[in-house]
């Protein structure tokens, strides 16, 4: 065991002095450490027939849901958990989720650092959705109802999905960071988060992505971006797919800049861009674009 132990501390020394906060050891790992085969897994040993997931196949579906994907469009890349994923309990999606959710309230790394507010907002939509669009952190509406875009850029990004042909109940909707951060006589007041408070809950955006396997994921302004890894400017950024994971993402701006735009500045000029990447997005998901979206924004 003191082998194990030595190579054990030596790797998450390694993680620390790269940045790393967390880590979650896949099954088998501590026999692979001593060199011995890997127990086999607790699902390995059910009968079939407790192992298969509560989805319906469409063989025996009584009813099936068409729009629904029964299957991830992009199965996860192997090894099946990369770094930085946590490991969630449960035999279905929601479940998955469900899990998540719970650490998500209690987690510490976040928790510890004292400058992010107390109440978590997850994650709202369809754990099967092809379309998944994560945003930076709640602000004061998202805190009060506990969803996240629900606040004026939330009505702006509602505006957004529905000019595609889409509800938000048909996409799912994330954070990169949980909590709202905090600040001084905070009032209706936000800030965007550190790179440590989007550090510190990264992982759980991962997991939702390693979970969920959408078809397409839009970075919602700059601050998203980089917490999924695509540094840059969005107007370097946007226009084209980046990768998150396998999964194609294009970076746009968020939808506070379009408001912000709409006051002060060029608010065509900003939708305009938003709406060419939308319609990339549509492309990329195979949704109908009539000639009348297309046309949307378009300079007369
Ligand atoms: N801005 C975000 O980035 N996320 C929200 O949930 C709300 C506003």
């Amino acid at each position: 065991m003191s082998a194990a132990s030595d190579l054990l501390k030596q790797h998450l020394l390694q993680r620390q002095l790269k940045g790393g906060t967390h880590i979650a050891l896949r099954p088998g790992t501590m026999e692979r450490l001593l060199g011995q085969e890997p127990a086999p897994k607790l699902s390995d040993m059910m009968p079939a027939a407790r192992r298969q997931e509560s989805v319906p196949t469409p063989a025996t579906a009584a009813t099936p849901a068409p729009a629904k994907r029964l299957v991830p469009d992009n199965p996860a890349p192997e090894p099946r958990r990369a770094a930085g994923l946590i490991q969630v309990d449960g035999s279905t999606l929601e479940e998955k989720l469900a899990a998540l959710r719970v650490l998500a309230e209690k987690w510490e790394p976040a928790r510890s650092l004292n400058s992010l507010r107390q109440t978590m907002v997850f994650a709202v939509g369809d754990p099967c959705a092809s379309l998944m669009l994560v945003g930076e952190a709640p602000g004061a509406e998202e805190e009060k109802l506990r969803e996240p875009f629900v606040g004026p850029a939330g009505q702006k990004l509602t505006a957004i999905l529905k000019a595609m042909g889409l509800e938000r109940s048909q996409v799912y909707i994330s954070n990169i960071c949980k909590f709202r951060p905090a600040m001084e006589n905070q009032g209706s007041g936000n800030r965007k988060p550190t790179a440590e408070e989007m550090r510190a809950c990264v992982s759980f955006v991962l997991t939702e992505i390693d979970l969920i396997r959408p078809k397409v994921i839009v970075a919602l302004g700059a601050t998203a971006a980089e917490g999924l890894g695509i540094p840059g400017s969005v107007g370097g950024l946007r226009g084209r797919f980046h990768n998150t994971s396998g999964i194609p993402t294009m970076v746009t701006y968020h939808p506070s800049y379009i408001l912000r735009e709409e006051k002060t500045g060029d608010g065509i000029r900003a939708k305009r861009a938003v709406w060419e990447d939308m319609l990339k997005v549509m492309e990329k998901l195979g949704l109908p674009i009539s000639e009348k979206q297309r046309g949307y924004f378009q300079a007369k």
